[in-house]
């Protein structure tokens, strides 16, 4: 079991059944407990936690619609209406048990919930172990506008177990590493190119890589909490990432991860014209990303429609659209202004690569 100190809550990697959730529940055995889940992790991962943990016994398991389409304040509005009927206060326990959309909307949920109440994360995704489930983001969508509505809170714990990697599909694997990689890219080469060596055995994720790539989201979080400036370098990628995912919300949809890979090697690019990143580590970073999460076919209304999108992201200031830089592979910068056209012309630039390539 690994333990770091997260702000001011207990972040534990390893096996749960090795941690501190058993006292940390009987710290809580007199108050009700709700398992915030969805779909899957209600089948895959809650019935490991209630058969191991007496504490859990009594627990009632809200199940949330899965997927990012239903990371909404409406379903919000449906937990908290069943929160009501249990008779819930403001001093009993929210348990997450998910991905990113389950930690997410059952933070905002437990935040505002008679405002304020404690929650625990227990990610059960890789996206969730890396990212979502640390630094004290929650909150949900606005229509297509990415995490629109929101509050930072910690949580009370963190529980991150690679047991619960065993069921979920690959795809969603994958997701999670598009934020390792981004790790790498933000923190040193060396930890980059350990997940891409990572990603040709994608199932024998090493613990040691995982905690690595932990460490670096946890070690920003820690020096400026509330994004202040430092923190921003964690959306490398997020600010096209972002707008391709909200946009394929109303299609096809597209994991987390493939957006904000896309977006990385799009916000790479941008680094490179702009003068920042060498060609070299670009072509390095586009063909190990890219490899892995191509960019599918986007129309020009398609193009159109993201880059609209961009100009409600949460990090413009000023009507500026901004923007994470990379000066080399380990070296993050941020607030860098980009504008619109810049952004259609990285679209039309993979657009047409893609028409020469067919
Ligand atoms: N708060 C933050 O700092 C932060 C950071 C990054 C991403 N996010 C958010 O996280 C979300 C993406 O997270 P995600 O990729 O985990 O998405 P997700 O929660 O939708 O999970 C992906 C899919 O995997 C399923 N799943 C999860 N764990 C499983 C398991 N153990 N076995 C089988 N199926 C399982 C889910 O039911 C879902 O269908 C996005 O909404 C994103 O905005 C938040």
């Amino acid at each position: 079991m690994h333990s770091i100190i997260a702000n001011d809550y207990e972040l534990e990697i390893g096996s749960i059944l090795d941690s501190s959730f058993a006292s940390l529940l009987d710290k809580y055995s007199d108050v009700k407990k709700i398992i915030v889940s969805d779909d899957n992790t209600s089948e895959h991962c809650v019935p490991f936690l209630i058969s191991n943990y007496d504490g859990l016994a009594e627990a009632e398991v809200v199940i949330l619609p899965a997927g990012e389409e239903n990371k909404s304040l409406a379903i919000v509005a449906n937990v908290w209406e069943l929160l009501t009927e249990y008779g819930l206060g403001r001093h009993d326990l929210i348990i997450n048990v998910g991905g990113g959309v389950v930690t997410d909307m059952g933070g905002f949920i437990a935040s505002c919930y008679k405002r304020g109440m404690q929650f625990i994360n227990i990610p059960t995704s890789l996206l969730s172990m890396v990212d979502a489930s640390i630094g004290g983001k929650t909150g949900v969508n606005l229509d297509h506008y990415k995490n629109q509505i929101g509050v930072f809170n910690d949580p009370e714990a963190v529980y991150i177990d690679p047991i619960f990697l065993s069921t979920l599909e690959s795809n969603e694997l994958l997701s999670g590493y598009a934020e390792m990689i981004k790790h790498g890219l933000i923190h040193s080469t060396d930890l980059f190119n350990k997940v891409i060596e990572q990603l040709d055995i994608p199932f024998e994720l090493e613990l040691e890589l995982l905690k690595e790539s932990i460490q670096v989201k946890n070690e920003v979080v820690k020096r400026d909490p509330l994004e202040g400036g430092e923190r921003k370098i964690l959306n490398f990628g997020h600010t096209i990432g972002h707008v391709i995912e909200g946009f394929m919300l109303g299609s096809e949809g597209m994991t987390h991860g493939h957006a904000v890979g896309i977006g990385m090697v799009f916000e790479a690019y941008l680094s490179t014209k702009k003068g920042k990143l060498s060609q070299e580590e670009f072509k390095t970073i586009e063909s190990a990303i890219l490899d892995v999460f191509p960019v599918p076919t986007f129309s020009n209304d398609d193009i159109q429609s993201m880059t609209a999108l961009l100009t409600n992201d949460k990090k413009n200031k000023g009507g500026k659209i901004l923007c994470c830089l990379l000066e080399k592979i380990g070296e993050c910068t941020f607030d860098h202004e980009i504008s619109e056209q810049e952004v259609t012309e990285v679209f039309l630039h993979y657009k047409n690569q893609q028409i020469n390539l067919n």
